[in-house]
């Protein structure tokens, strides 16, 4: 069968990689892709922002199953397009993607189905953002409203900074219109969670699980980014708790969203915090995570196009996935600068050499190729990856690994999975 992957990220990247492996595909395409990508699949140029330029690609290729990498097709409503046409697709619809594509959305959601999650107030106003802060203790959480990539949160230290930057999404200055509306929210303490589980609407199945690291910084400092690195155990959750965020939050999410008219199938990823309460939701997304794709990949055993066919026909179950019980981690090379701003077209070298290392593959994050060479072309360039029996042994190849690449600017974190690898 023939695969388009819609994206070009380093999750695309992976998405790519392990749907290849599977002996029912004979031909993937990914749109638009990247360098590194290039090498495993067709690339073929998209606007991601346009959904007429995505229904006549997907017209031209007629593709067996399209899967949808970024959120920005989803919230646009390329399911919708693509199902409405007759096309197989994963993911899940515009009115189901409101989950990401809306903060306030999903935390109004979330209070009338009784799931935890912090205490909130939605702001359209300062007049609003004030009258709302007398309630909170700071530190404060304040969120823009739509999407911003991930540089739509701020960590407020104080009432002040926290109205300060209240005001700067407010003004479109932050985000854009992403930041019309904000949403103030209590701040939680604890060990923050990317748990997926895959829909068909009904049923819930979950992956395994996986921890990003968003702070640019070592010791989780400096702003927030898209994820420095992510890794994955087998025993990040145990059963027990694993069955308790399906019941508690997963389960209820996709009853809710059906009850609603919006059935959720695809991938639900539900960013959570571990607090000493229990776990609490702190944003959902309505795809795979990046860089956290790239870990869980490394793990899975069993046939991707099966699970994700799975998803769109109705019939997920728990055979779906078959897991190893090694580790895998991603670190992130990121370009000099980000999240800020940052200069693209810097060489890359040392790639092969790390790809080498034993059981340590590179994602393609932000890449171009030309005349047989890498350039940088993103904020995040590379997701350098590796599985071992023990998390200890994924790590020190992926750092071996990073040690061997080489552009201007580059910077990782030196700390990925490493609380992990101490306990
Ligand atoms: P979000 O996009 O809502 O997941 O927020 C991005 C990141 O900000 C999260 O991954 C957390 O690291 C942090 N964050 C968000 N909400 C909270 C909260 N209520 N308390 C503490 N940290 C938060
Ligand atoms: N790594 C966080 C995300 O995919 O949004």
């Amino acid at each position: 069968m023939k695969i388009l992957v819609l994206g070009s990220g380093g999750r695309e990247h992976a998405l790519v990689w392990k749907l290849r492996q599977s002996a029912r595909v004979s031909k993937v395409y990914c749109a638009p892709g990247n360098g590194g990508i290039a090498d495993e699949a067709d690339c073929l140029p998209v606007e991601l922002k346009s959904l007429d330029a995505m229904v006549a690609l997907g017209q031209s290729l007629k593709p067996d199953l399209t899967v949808v990498g970024p959120e920005l097709p989803l919230t646009l409503g390329v399911v919708d397009e693509f199902t409405r046409r007759g096309w197989p697709v994963f993911g899940p619809t515009k009115a189901a993607a409101q989950l990401e594509a809306s903060k306030s959305f999903a935390k109004e959601f979330l209070q009338r189905h009784r799931i935890p999650t912090a205490a909130f107030a939605i702001c359209d106003s300062m007049e609003e953002v004030r009258d709302a802060l007398a309630h909170f203790h700071a530190p404060v959480v304040v969120k823009a409203d739509g999407l911003a990539a991930g540089k739509g949160v701020v960590i407020a230290a104080s009432k002040e900074e926290a109205a300060s930057a209240a005001a700067e999404m407010l003004s479109g200055k932050m985000v854009g219109e992403a930041g019309a509306r904000v949403v103030l929210e209590e701040f939680l303490k604890g060990d923050e969670l990317s748990f997926l589980v895959l829909s068909d609407g009904e049923r819930v199945v979950p992956l395994v699980a996986a921890r990003d690291h968003k702070r640019v910084g070592d010791g989780d400092t400096g702003p927030n980014t898209g994820g420095m690195g992510a890794y994955s155990t087998a025993d990040i959750v145990d059963e027990q708790m694993r069955d308790w965020l399906v019941n508690h939050i997963a389960k209820p999410v996709v009853a809710g969203m059906k009850a609603e008219g919006a059935e959720y199938k695809g991938v639900l990823y539900c960013g959570l915090m571990m607090t000493a309460l229990g776990p609490m939701v702190l944003e959902f997304n309505c795809r795979f995570g990046d860089p956290e794709t790239q870990p869980i990949l490394m793990r899975l055993e069993s046939d991707l196009v099966d699970a994700l066919e799975a998803s769109i026909t109705g019939r997920v179950s728990e055979g779906d996935f078959k897991w190893s019980q090694d580790a895998s981690v991603c670190v992130v090379m990121a370009s000099g600068g980000y999240p800020g701003t940052f200069e693209v077209g810097k060489k890359i070298s040392g790639l092969d050499e790390a790809g080498a290392v034993e059981g340590v593959k590179v994602f393609h994050a932000g890449t171009s190729k030309h005349d047989g060479d890498f350039f940088t072309g993103g904020g995040r360039v590379l997701g350098v990856s590796a599985r071992a029996a023990e998390l200890e042994t994924a790590v020190s190849r992926a750092y071996e690994a990073c040690g061997k690449i080489r552009f201007e600017g580059a910077h990782y974190r030196k700390d990925i999975a490493g609380r992990a690898v101490k306990k």
